[in-house]
């Protein structure tokens, strides 16, 4: 493994040129086999309520502080994180697809980036866009893995359009108060269709973000997660805000799996509050006090060497590999297709190719033959 790609590195690739194409990864309806391959690559999909922590955990995982933040629906495109791990000493640095020769070590320009590409598509009119943002991290912190952040479920405005007429006004003002910029009143339904094309993949692995604060039984994340994957074979349930509960209750019904039961173990996650975030905490000293956090918890003890955000990224980082590994097989055949389906369109135009989608199709090609071939050594 130490000389090879990573599975989840090639993977990553493979998402990125699917998405060059232009059609793929995030909602794309194109009928042809690199939308097949797209469809058959495992994705992890970060789902939750707005303010559920999301962000917070991201960051967590990722180690550094560059997400957007703000009231409202800050997060609408979904971002593709895809995280490299380099060698202890190498330094960090951030990479855009839309901006491939530009390497930013600035995390705070990482984050105005965002915002400004999310912007560029959305326009100022707050609105949000299936199409996604690419974003690659290398960084001797992180483990290899790719997750997907997605605009926040909102229920306020879902209720809202069960309401019966008589309650018209009362929608209204509640439209205006939450959506000042003039967003279209359909962007809660948006978003949750959005979320769905991600969850719905059977191939999808849904990261299930619930405040501790809250009655599971009111999760947006875990409503969704028990339409989609009732038997909780793809869904990795995560409780934050733990420190955030009452005094004297504790967790232990959900982390032992008693409120809500899924095939893999919940992670109890404690991230930097807001106080925390304002005077600009670190993020490492968080990871750390995370850990003394369940280290010395009376309630949570028991399970400390399975809570926390450096433990989930690692929980994460191994199924995902073990998916991908499980799929080999179906990913080369889908590639194959591909391979062929590219090979009959360069011979519809006729060869030597000259123009432009010609030579674009060749690259790709290319691209095709060489995943080939390094899938084909994993497979040994
Ligand atoms: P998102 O809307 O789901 O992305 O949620 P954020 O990650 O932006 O978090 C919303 C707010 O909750 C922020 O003020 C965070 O500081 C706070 N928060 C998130 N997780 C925790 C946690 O585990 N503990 C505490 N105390 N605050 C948290
Ligand atoms: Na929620
Ligand atoms: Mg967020």
């Amino acid at each position: 493994m130490t000389t090879m790609e990573s599975l989840i590195g090639l993977v990553n690739r493979i998402q990125r040129a699917c998405t060059v194409l232009g059609d793929y990864g995030g909602g794309g309806t194109g009928d042809n086999a690199f939308n097949s391959l797209w469809e058959a690559l495992p994705t992890v999909a970060v789902v939750g309520g707005q303010s559920s922590g999301k962000s917070s955990v991201l960051e967590s995982i990722v180690g550094r502080d560059f997400l957007p933040r703000g009231s409202g629906i800050v997060t609408r495109r979904p971002l593709v994180l895809q995280l490299h791990k380099m060698e202890e000493g190498t330094e960090e640095y951030a990479e855009f697809l839309h901006l491939p020769k530009r390497q930013f070590t600035d995390f705070a320009l990482v984050r105005k980036e965002i915002q400004d590409e999310t912007d560029r598509i959305t326009g100022k009119s707050k609105q949000i866009s299936p199409v996604p943002i690419h974003l690659s991290i290398f960084s001797p912190n992180v483990v290899n893995l790719t997750l997907v952040d997605l605009p926040g479920l909102t229920k306020v405005a879902v209720g809202m359009n069960s309401l019966p007429p008589l309650w018209l006004s009362t929608k209204v003002i509640y439209s205006v108060f939450y959506f000042p910029e003039g967003q279209p009143e359909t962007i809660v339904e948006d978003i949750e269709s959005m979320v769905r094309t991600y969850v719905d993949k059977p191939n999808c692995i849904i990261l299930a973000i619930s405040p501790a604060n809250q009655d599971i039984a009111t999760s947006d994340a875990i409503k969704l997660a028990k339409e989609v994957d009732p038997a909780g074979e793809r869904t990795f349930g995560v409780l934050t805000k733990l420190d955030l509960m009452d005094k004297g209750t504790n967790a232990l019904d959900v982390l032992e799996g008693r409120s809500y039961r899924l095939q893999h173990p919940w992670v109890g996650i404690v991230n930097r509050s807001q106080a925390d975030i304002n005077r600009n905490a670190d993020m490492m000293l968080a990871r750390r006090k995370e850990r003394d956090y369940f280290d010395t918890s009376p309630d949570y003890g028991h399970l400390a060497s399975k809570m926390g955000s450096e433990y989930l990224a690692k929980l994460l980082s191994k199924h995902l590999e073990s998916v991908i590994r499980s799929r080999i097989p179906s990913i080369l055949s889908l590639i194959n297709k591909s391979i062929e389906e590219l090979e009959r369109e360069l011979d519809k135009m006729g060869r030597p190719v000259a123009v432009d989608a010609g030579a674009q199709l060749y690259t790709i090609l290319e691209m095709c033959r060489a995943f080939d071939k390094v899938f084909k050594e994993h497979l040994d």
